[in-house]
């Protein structure tokens, strides 16, 4: 394959302790590759390797089969865009974007073809003259987006470049940045601590927690099939309740038997059940399980309520809301319900 980033046994530390633990990755061409995870798990850190700010104590990354690991920022198929836009104030947009171009020593009649199809695929066409501090946080931000791909990198690295966006335009930028992302064919490696951010925009999300990779699969893997309890609950939100696997296709949560659709467990292995707020059916006369209505606080575009069932709180969401204090009934699609192994690494 073409194009291909290896990440290979990756790993960091930073005054004795480990950031970044053994990472493996396999990033393909065009792929909108997102690292999601909380704060100070290792996303930036490892953004800065890829980019060659930063060295790994150990490990390779591999473009193509060639070790990219001794090769300095300006070596690299990579191009990045942080946080912080740094862009050059005293510039104006179009010296902004030509920057690098210049430092090529490109003709100048090519500069600004390209610098003018960049600002159109950005939707700033028309901005050329205009003054860095006389735009918005929005515009500046695909200004210095602009800026790294008129470079024609074969891999952009973006690090949480919509965080200081208000919601509304983070919504819109994010949809705009996949429609670029897929309009130049190149591929972005995105971080994010934003769960909603990384499900809307990537082919392939990894989740990371404290350096270590929890999960790596598609946005709907990732959400509908966590692989432990930090996922589960790092991505959407969830109720995790124990339970065992008396057989294939069957799960007992507080003694409650529920058909599923999960199989390859022991007689009996105790497992951890995970299930979405959404998928959690409230019902007036019948159902699995018997409970209270605790809580109903409006969200927006549903009511979350918490219920108490057996004495465990779970959380249900829904377009209608049910009183506080009613007792209720409640069940679970078999496919609704997502069994994980029992022991837990989170
Ligand atoms: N240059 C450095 N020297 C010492 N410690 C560092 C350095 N850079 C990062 N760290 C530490 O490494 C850990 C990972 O940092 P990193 O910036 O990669 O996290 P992150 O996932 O990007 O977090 P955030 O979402 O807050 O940006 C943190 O504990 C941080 O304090
Ligand atoms: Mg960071």
């Amino acid at each position: 394959m073409k194009n291909t980033l290896e990440i290979l046994n990756l790993s960091k530390s930073f005054d004795e302790k480990k950031v970044l633990d053994q990472i493996q990755l396999k990033v393909q061409e065009n792929e909108f590759l997102t690292l999601l995870g909380p704060s100070g798990c290792g996303k930036t850190t490892l953004l800065r390797i890829l980019a060659g700010f930063e060295t790994a104590d150990e490990g390779e990354v591999l473009f193509n089969g060639e070790d990219l690991t001794r090769l300095a920022p300006y070596e690299r198929p990579t191009n990045t865009v942080f946080q912080q836009y740094a862009l050059f104030p005293h510039l104006n947009v179009f010296n902004n974007i030509a920057f690098g171009l210049k430092l090529k020593k490109m003709e100048k009649k090519r500069i600004e073809d390209k610098v003018s199809a960049i600002l159109d695929l950005v939707n700033l066409s028309g901005y050329e003259d205009r003054r860095i501090t006389s735009l918005s946080g929005g515009q500046q931000q695909r200004v210095s987006i602009a800026r790294a791909l008129v470079n024609e990198p074969k891999i952009l690295l973006l690090d949480e470049p919509l965080a200081a966006l208000d919601l509304k335009l983070r919504k819109k930028m994010q949809l705009e940045l996949k429609n670029m992302q897929q309009q130049v064919g190149i591929t972005f490696i995105y971080v994010t601590h934003d769960q909603e951010e990384a499900l809307t925009m990537s082919d392939e999300v990894v989740v990371l927690n404290e350096g270590q990779i929890q999960q790596i699969g598609s946005p709907v893997e990732i959400y509908n099939e966590p692989k432990n309890s930090f996922v589960a609950n790092f991505v959407g939100q969830s109720n995790i309740l124990p339970g065992i696997m008396p057989r294939d296709f069957l799960v007992q949560v507080d003694g409650v038997a529920l058909d599923c659709v999960d199989k390859g467990f022991q007689a009996n292995e105790p497992v951890q059940v995970v299930i979405r707020p959404e998928d959690v059916e409230i019902d007036k006369n019948k159902g699995s399980f018997r409970g209270r209505v605790l809580s109903t606080v409006f969200k927006g575009i549903h009511y979350e309520m918490q219920l108490e069932i057996n004495g465990r709180i779970w959380v249900s969401q829904s377009t209608k809301p049910w009183p506080e204090d009613m007792e209720i009934y409640v069940s679970i699609a078999p496919d609704n319900i997502h069994v994980m192994k029992g022991e837990d690494h989170a």
